[in-house]
């Protein structure tokens, strides 16, 4: 809570603007993801006029940032909203899960931030602070690896406020756990962190 980015999107309980903000980052970094954002809320923003959008319109909100099918995927589960959930965003995991588009990281994302629910994110950031925290040699890239991470981060997770659990660890992977040179002394974990003890950080995540 101190020491978060200011982001636009976290102004926001509002599942819409977490979901799209969720999304977009996945296609790009934060900063540059950020003018996407405001643009893409600003002239489509809530589930209805995604929905009655024309396709060309959402693809030229996301020209640039590749991977286009993402788009095509927000605009279908807008649709998919309006028609199967009466125009409202769905507050069950499992549904939030049906969507198009949507998969584990994005449904933990908007379950937790939007609703409060439960469940904890797993994505690259958060793969290198919880590998360096309980110096876990399992391989990420394994199948026994994402197990284990997924695992131990729904274990960590701070079930009183998932949401800002979620991001702080998303946070503190981008901001202080680098992959290179991390502010080991400036992290709040240092003094319980497996790998600030070893003084070795880098030498986490473990790869195939
Ligand atoms: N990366 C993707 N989503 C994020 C969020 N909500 N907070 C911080 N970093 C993120």
């Amino acid at each position: 809570r101190q020491h978060k980015r200011s982001l636009p999107w976290r102004d926001s309980k509002d599942p819409y603007v977490v979901w799209i903000s969720e999304i977009i980052l996945q296609q790009t970094r934060v900063n540059q993801g950020h003018d996407y954002f405001l643009r893409f809320v600003e002239k489509l923003p809530d589930i209805k006029s995604l929905a009655e959008a024309p396709e060309d319109d959402v693809l030229k909100i996301w020209q640039g940032l590749g991977y286009y099918s993402r788009a095509r995927n927000l605009h279908a589960a807008a649709k998919q909203i309006t028609e199967k959930f009466d125009g409202v965003f769905p507050s069950s995991h499992s549904d939030i899960l049906s969507l198009k588009g949507v998969g584990e990281y994005t449904a933990a994302a908007v379950a937790s931030i939007a609703f409060g629910l439960p469940y904890a994110v797993v994505d690259g950031n958060v793969f290198r602070v919880l590998a360096r925290l309980f110096a876990i040699e399992t391989p990420i890239d394994s199948t026994a690896g994402k197990k284990l991470f997924a695992e131990t981060a729904q274990f960590i997770l701070d079930r009183e406020n998932p949401g800002n659990h979620n991001q702080a660890m998303m946070e503190l992977g981008a901001t202080v756990c680098t992959p290179r040179q991390p502010a080991c002394p400036s992290c709040p974990l240092r003094r319980v962190c497996a790998a600030n003890a070893a003084g070795t950080p880098e030498q986490w995540p473990v790869r195939t």
